[in-house]
């Protein structure tokens, strides 16, 4: 943002000093406003598909910061060349995701573009005591992964026509899995710091918390869950540019200890989108918390823990 400064006012109780997954602003009556907006371009060919997913990876900020979706507007970029009835798709798609959220599409608006784009603004609110900040993790916290890393890599390898999307059906479903539940069960045993795993990938999303809460984290390789498929293309180069740009950013940040296999160190680095949250859970309520995500979500992987000493990350077997 440079030296630019938007202003801001007590109200704004979490902006854009922090790198919070949405925004909490603070109304007369005392509530919380949680506030975000995500769009972006097709990662599934299938239209309906691509909306549910885009809606989950919207709704997500707002579990993050242990919110309720309450409303949300289309933001749509669409081609008017293309068929008409492929933009229907897309918006039955994020509707049906925003309806099994309890929540309300109210309005949206359109333009013309070369290339379709969709997502949501989405108003949620959350109870005081119930807010989740990136800031608030704590040495001795276990961290909780809510979804196997990879999508990215597939998506890519979508993209480029070297699988089909029945060839990668348990990463798409995964990607249109709210994560509701997750967010549900981490309220339930009073988590502090929890964010979503999207586009700086497992490491980078990790390190956002580690700077926040000024401390830092290591990542135990083996426990992390992935996507079988995603490794034999990491291995034949077919890897997104963002991971790169993630591995690029976070040098320096991030001790990697030698002989690790070097494929599954990629996939802490790969962008997803709709990922997993990762919940850092004090030592005295991780069983429960582990206890209350079976069925909440695609998995629940212990995948490292909240370390003293300032911002740094040790990725070990
Ligand atoms: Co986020
Ligand atoms: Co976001």
């Amino acid at each position: 943002m440079g030296s630019f400064d938007f202003g801001t006012a007590k109200e704004v109780l979490v902006g854009l000093e922090t790198p919070d997954d949405a925004a909490v602003y603070q109304l007369d009556s005392g509530k919380l406003l949680v506030q975000t907006v995500d769009f972006f371009t097709p990662i599934v060919n299938d239209p309906y598909l691509f909306g549910q997913i885009a809606a989950a990876n919207a709704l997500s900020d707002i579990y993050a910061m242990g919110g309720r979706p309450l409303v949300a507007l289309n933001i749509v970029a669409f081609p008017c060349k293309l068929d008409f009835s492929l933009l229907i798709e897309i918006l039955r798609g994020g509707k049906e995701k925003i309806e099994e959220a309890e929540a309300f599409i109210i309005g949206g608006h359109s333009v013309d573009d070369d290339e379709p784009k969709y997502g949501l603004a989405i108003t949620g609110e959350v109870e005081a005591s119930k807010l989740t900040t990136i800031d608030q993790a704590q040495p001795g916290d276990y961290l909780v992964l809510t979804k196997p890393l990879g999508l990215g890599i597939l998506a890519t390898a979508l993209k480029a026509d070297f699988l089909t999307e029945s060839d990668i059906e348990e990463a798409i479903v995964n990607a249109t899995f709210l994560n509701k539940g997750a967010a549900e069960a981490a309220a339930r045993v009073g988590v502090k710091a929890m964010t979503d795993v999207t586009g700086f990938g497992l490491l980078g999303h990790l390190y956002e918390m580690v700077k926040a809460s000024k401390v830092g984290a290591e990542i135990k390789l083996k426990e992390v869950p992935y996507y079988e498929k995603a490794v034999e293309f990491v291995d034949s180069g077919i890897i997104p540019a963002g991971l790169h740009d993630n591995r690029r950013f976070l040098e320096g940040k991030v001790e990697i200890d030698s002989g690790l296999n070097e494929t599954l160190v990629d996939l802490l680095f790969d962008p997803q989108t709709s990922g997993g949250l990762l919940i850092a859970v004090p030592e005295n309520k991780l069983n429960e918390l582990l206890k209350l995500l079976k069925g909440r979500s695609p998995v629940a992987k212990v995948v490292g823990q909240i370390l003293a000493g300032e911002c740094k990350i040790r990725v070990k077997s």
